[in-house]
């Protein structure tokens, strides 16, 4: 088996992208500050920013392929940290993109729906970027910086996503259920829409594109949803009370880093090239009929 390197193995979409990916790879994923023994997988402690550290890995593992996950991936942490946000989130992308060119191997990074302002959805791959938040420029730059760097890169813009809580990181999901199970009040937005997929989808997706994409692709899903109206879903599809459950607009809730209203993903280029996400309803019963939830 050919040797895969998962930066950021411990976090929410590294974890789903290495359950995939171990049946038809050696896989070396990644971590930081979470140790975790993930079956299958050879985990490495390495801090990315730390370029001497980063071209020790490369050396030792003599990867065949790389997926780059890893990041301050939380937009307020960004906000109020961009100096420790930006080593991380670009120069360690950029330095990953020149080994991955000096080797010659591929690469797929992981960037985010929220490169738009959210004032022209659906996004296609050739429309012109617009962040309106510190995380939105830092994967601006990043995408940039590692294309010129090695234009053969799959730069995967990512939607929201969603799905079983790993040991080491939850999805969004699980504090709104507990919240509505223990019928307390969850506000949420109903001008706030997205393209979300699951976990498992869009590992899917990340593994397509490091077979057949170079250059910028979308992995949204095949629908554009209100949160208020995924929180809705999650009522119906879990069975849970509904009495906790209100509606609310961004202009009531302050936050560090500026929201966009919808950065919908329009992504037919990926769907033609075999992505086939299910819709959000689908998605959320596959994770109660096989019981993934906690
Ligand atoms: N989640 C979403 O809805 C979403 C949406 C769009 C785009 N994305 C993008 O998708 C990617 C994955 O997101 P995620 O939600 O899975 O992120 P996550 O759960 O926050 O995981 C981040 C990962 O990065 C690692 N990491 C952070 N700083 C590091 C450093 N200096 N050196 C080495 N490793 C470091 C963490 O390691 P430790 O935990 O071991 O410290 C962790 O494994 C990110 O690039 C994110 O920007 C996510």
């Amino acid at each position: 088996m050919e040797k895969l390197l998962i930066t950021g193995a411990t976090g929410f979409l590294g974890w789903h992208i290495c359950q995939l990916a171990k049946q038809e790879w050696e896989i070396y994923g990644t971590y930081l500050s979470h140790f975790l023994k993930i079956p299958g997988i050879q985990m490495l402690k390495v801090n990315l920013t730390d370029f001497q550290e980063l071209k020790r890995i490369f050396n030792d593992v003599k990867p065949s392929a790389v997926i780059h996950t890893a990041a301050q991936s939380q937009p307020n942490f960004c906000q109020t940290h961009p100096a420790e946000s930006h080593l991380i989130n670009v120069i360690a992308s950029c330095n990953i993109a020149g080994l991955c060119a000096d080797n010659s191997i591929p690469c797929v990074f992981t960037s985010t729906d929220l490169v738009f302002d959210g004032l022209n959805a659906p996004y296609q791959e050739t429309d012109a970027v617009s962040p309106v938040n510190i995380y939105g420029e830092q994967k601006v730059l990043a995408e940039a910086g590692m294309l010129e760097r090695y234009s053969m890169i799959a730069v995967c813009r990512m939607p929201l996503m969603f799905g079983m809580e790993t040991p080491t990181a939850k999805s969004f999901i699980q504090p709104f259920i507990q919240t509505l199970k223990e019928k307390k009040e969850l506000s949420l937005f109903i001008d706030e829409f997205r393209t979300p997929v699951s976990g498992t989808t869009a590992a899917k997706g990340l593994l397509l594109a490091l077979e057949k994409v170079n250059g910028i692709i979308h992995l949204g899903g095949k629908e554009r949803i209100s949160r208020y109206d995924f929180g809705q879903l999650l009522v119906e599809v879990f069975q849970l009370p509904a009495v906790g459950l209100k509606s609310c607009r961004q202009q009531d809730v302050k936050m560090a880093a500026p929201r966009p209203s919808d950065v919908s993903l329009d992504s037919s280029k990926a769907f033609a090239l075999g992505y086939q996400p299910l819709s959000v309803r689908e998605e959320l019963q596959q994770l109660v009929n096989n019981q993934l939830l906690t």
